[in-house]
C-alpha cells in the first residue's frame, strides 16, 4: 500500500497534455440582470483534490484559482434582478408563450454543449470525478434538458384543450411560482443543480443560482451562455459563503421556491429564516443512509458486484450510495471474501487515469473525519478487513471494509459520504427491519435475494419507509424519468423529468359558464390570439 500511495500523485509533467490546466483561474465574474459583473472584493481560494509532486518529491495540493466571495448586498441585488424580471408574474419571461420559452432553453443547450470539454476538465480537477463519470455527468445533464423540453411539450399539448364539467368550461395550465433559489451539491455540481434550475426556468420562474461549495469554477464557462440565452434578470448567478449570501436571500422573504440539495440541517436552518413559510415551496434532496440488505438465499456474485459499485462509485460520495450493508450470517463470510477481491481490483489514481475507480476527495477535513469513524469502529470491536484499508495520503483515502459493525459505532448511524463500507452481520431479519423503521432517513434501500416470498414480504414492509426499493440492484437516482424522492429527513418533494415541471409550477384554471356569449368571447380570444394563456396552440 505504501508503494501505491507513494506513486499515487503525479508530477505536473506526468499529467496527459489534454487534461492539464494552465495558470490558476482568477474567476471574478458573476451574472446579475443580464450582465457579467467583475467582482472587486475578496475571493475564495479554490483548491483541487489533486496533489502534485514537485521536483523534490514533496506533494502539494493544487490551487486551481479563486472565486468571488460576494457580500449580502450583492446577493440581494441579484435577487432583486430576479424579482424585477418576474415582475409579480407580469414580466416578459413568466408571461411568454411556452413554445418561445422552450426556444430560449434550446438556445442555451446548444451553447452549453460547446463547453463540454472545459466543464468536464474542471469536474475532474475540482471534485476529483473520473473522466468517464465527468463526461457522463455532462451528457446526462444535456439529456435531462432535452427530456425536460419533451415533457413540457407533452404537458402543454395536454393543457391546450378545454374541458367541460358540470356546465363549466375551463382551461387548466401550469403557471410559474415566482423567484426560485437553486443550489446544488458538490458531488453533482452540474447535474443535480440543473435538474432544478432548468425546470424552474422553463416553467417561467426567474432564478438565482448559487453553485455548490466545490465545483464552482466549472460554472464559469456557462455564464455567457446563460447571459445570452435568457432575458435580463431571468437567471442570475452568484458566488460566496452560504451563511452570508443565502441567509440574506431567504430572510428577505422574496424567494418563492427553494431548491436545495445538501444536509437537512442546513435546509431547515435556511427555511426557518423565511418570514412567510407558507409562501415558500421547497424541493429538497437531503441526507441518506441507504442500507443494502443481503438475504441468505442470494446470488452472491451479483450482490457483491452491486454492493461494491453502490458503496464506492465516486468514492461513496453519492447521496444514493449504499452506506451500510446488512449481510445474513449464513453468507457473510463468502460475501466478505468476494467483496475484498473485487475491492482490491479497484484502481486508485487521478481522475484522468484510464480505468480509475478511486480518486482523491475534495472536502477539507474529510480524511480526519473518516479516520475518526474508523477509529471509533475499531474501538467498538470492528476490524478493517482489506489490506491497506483506511490508509491515506493527502486527500486520498483508500476504502476500508469495516466488520463486524454494530449499533455502538458512529458509522452505524452517520452518513459517511465517503469510501467506508460498514458491514453488519445479522441473524434475525427483524433487527434490519427495525434499523430502517427507526432511521431518521428514508431515501432508498437495496434488497439482495432470490426467495420470492421473502422479497415480496420485505417490499411490503419497506414500501412505507423509503422512496425506492431496489431489488438485486444498487440504489441510484436514474433513470431520470423515474421519481426521485425520500421520506423523513431525506427529501422534500419529488423530482424527475416530469415531476420537476410540476414542482416549479402551479395549476391555474380559467373557467366560465358554458353559455353562448362566453363561448363566443373565448373563441374570439383564441382566434385573435389575444392571450398567451388562453390558447389552443399545439406545440410539435
Ligand atoms: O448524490 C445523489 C445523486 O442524486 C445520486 O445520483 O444515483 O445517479 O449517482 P446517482
Amino acid at each position: 500500500m505504501d508503494r501505491l500511495l507513494d506513486s499515487l500523485f503525479p508530477t505536473a509533467e506526468e499529467i496527459p497534455e489534454a487534461y492539464r490546466l494552465g495558470a490558476p483561474l482568477e474567476q471574478r465574474d458573476y451574472l446579475v440582470n443580464g450582465q457579467l459583473h467583475h467582482w472587486q472584493g475578496p475571493l475564495a481560494t479554490v483548491r483541487s483534490p489533486v496533489w502534485l509532486k514537485d521536483a523534490d518529491g514533496d506533494e502539494q495540493q493544487v490551487i486551481l484559482g479563486s472565486a468571488p466571495l460576494l457580500d449580502a448586498d450583492t446577493a440581494l441585488g441579484a435577487l432583486d434582478a430576479a424579482v424585477h424580471a418576474y415582475d409579480k408574474g407580469r414580466g416578459a419571461w413568466p408571461t411568454m408563450r411556452v413554445a418561445e420559452r422552450i426556444r430560449h432553453v434550446e438556445g442555451f443547450l446548444g451553447r452549453m454543449r460547446e463547453q463540454r470539454e472545459a466543464v468536464v476538465k474542471l469536474l475532474m480537477w475540482e471534485i476529483g470525478k473520473n473522466l468517464k463519470d465527468a463526461e457522463k455527468e455532462f451528457d446526462r445533464t444535456c439529456d435531462y434538458i432535452v427530456d425536460t423540453i419533451g415533457a413540457l411539450k407533452e404537458l402543454d399539448r395536454r393543457s391546450s384543450r378545454f374541458e367541460l364539467e358540470q356546465d363549466t368550461l375551463g382551461q387548466i395550465r401550469r403557471a410559474p411560482l415566482g423567484v426560485a433559489l437553486c443550489m446544488g451539491p458538490y458531488n453533482y455540481p452540474l447535474n443535480e443543480t440543473f435538474t432544478t434550475l432548468i425546470p424552474a426556468l422553463i416553467m417561467g420562474n426567474t432564478v438565482v443560482f448559487k453553485p455548490a461549495k466545490f465545483g464552482v469554477l466549472l460554472i464559469r464557462p456557462l455564464l455567457e451562455a446563460f447571459r445570452d440565452s435568457f432575458p435580463a434578470g431571468v437567471i442570475n448567478v452568484i458566488y460566496g459563503r452560504g451563511r452570508e449570501t443565502v441567509s440574506a436571500l431567504m430572510a428577505s422573504g422574496k424567494v418563492d421556491v427553494f431548491a436545495f440539495i445538501g444536509t437537512n440541517k442546513a435546509a431547515s436552518d435556511l427555511k426557518k429564516l423565511h418570514p412567510r413559510p407558507h409562501r415558500l415551496r421547497a424541493a429538497l434532496g437531503l441526507d441518506a443512509k441507504n442500507p443494502g440488505i443481503v438475504l441468505p438465499e442470494v446470488d452472491l456474485d451479483n450482490a457483491v458486484s452491486e454492493a461494491l459499485t453502490g458503496a464506492l462509485s465516486f468514492n461513496g460520495q453519492r447521496c444514493t450510495a449504499l452506506k451500510i450493508l446488512f449481510v445474513h450470517e449464513q453468507v457473510v463470510d463468502a460475501f466478505l471474501e468476494k467483496f475484498q477481491t473485487r475491492l482490491a481490483a479497484l484502481k486508485p489514481g487521478m481522475p484522468w487515469t484510464p480505468g480509475v475507480g478511486l480518486t482523491p476527495l475534495p472536502e477539507p477535513g474529510k480524511i480526519d473525519y473518516l479516520n475518526g469513524l474508523v477509529d471509533d469502529a475499531l474501538g467498538h470491536g470492528a476490524r478493517v478487513l482489506n489490506p491497506g484499508g483506511g490508509q491515506s495520503r493527502g486527500s486520498f483515502f483508500y476504502p476500508a471494509l469495516l466488520y463486524p459493525v454494530n449499533p455502538a459505532m458512529r458509522v452505524y448511524h452517520e452518513e459517511q459520504f465517503g469510501p467506508l463500507v460498514p458491514v453488519v452481520p445479522y441473524r434475525d431479519l427483524q433487527t434490519v427491519i427495525d434499523y430502517v423503521l427507526d432511521s431518521d432517513f428514508g431515501q432508498q434501500l437495496s434488497l439482495f435475494g432470490t426467495n420470492s416470498k421473502e422479497i415480496g414480504l420485505l417490499v411490503d414492509t419497506f414500501a412505507n419507509q423509503v422512496g425506492r426499493i431496489n431489488i438485486n440492484a444498487q440504489c441510484q437516482r436514474g433513470p431520470d424519468t423515474f421519481p426521485f424522492n425520500g421520506r423523513k429527513n431525506s427529501a422534500e418533494g419529488t423530482l424527475s423529468v416530469h415531476d420537476a415541471l410540476r414542482t416549479f409550477s402551479i395549476r391555474t384554471l380559467v373557467a366560465t359558464r358554458f353559455q353562448d356569449a362566453n363561448k363566443q368571447l373565448i373563441s374570439d380570444i383564441i382566434r385573435n390570439r389575444e392571450s398567451s394563456f388562453l390558447t389552443t396552440d399545439y406545440i410539435f
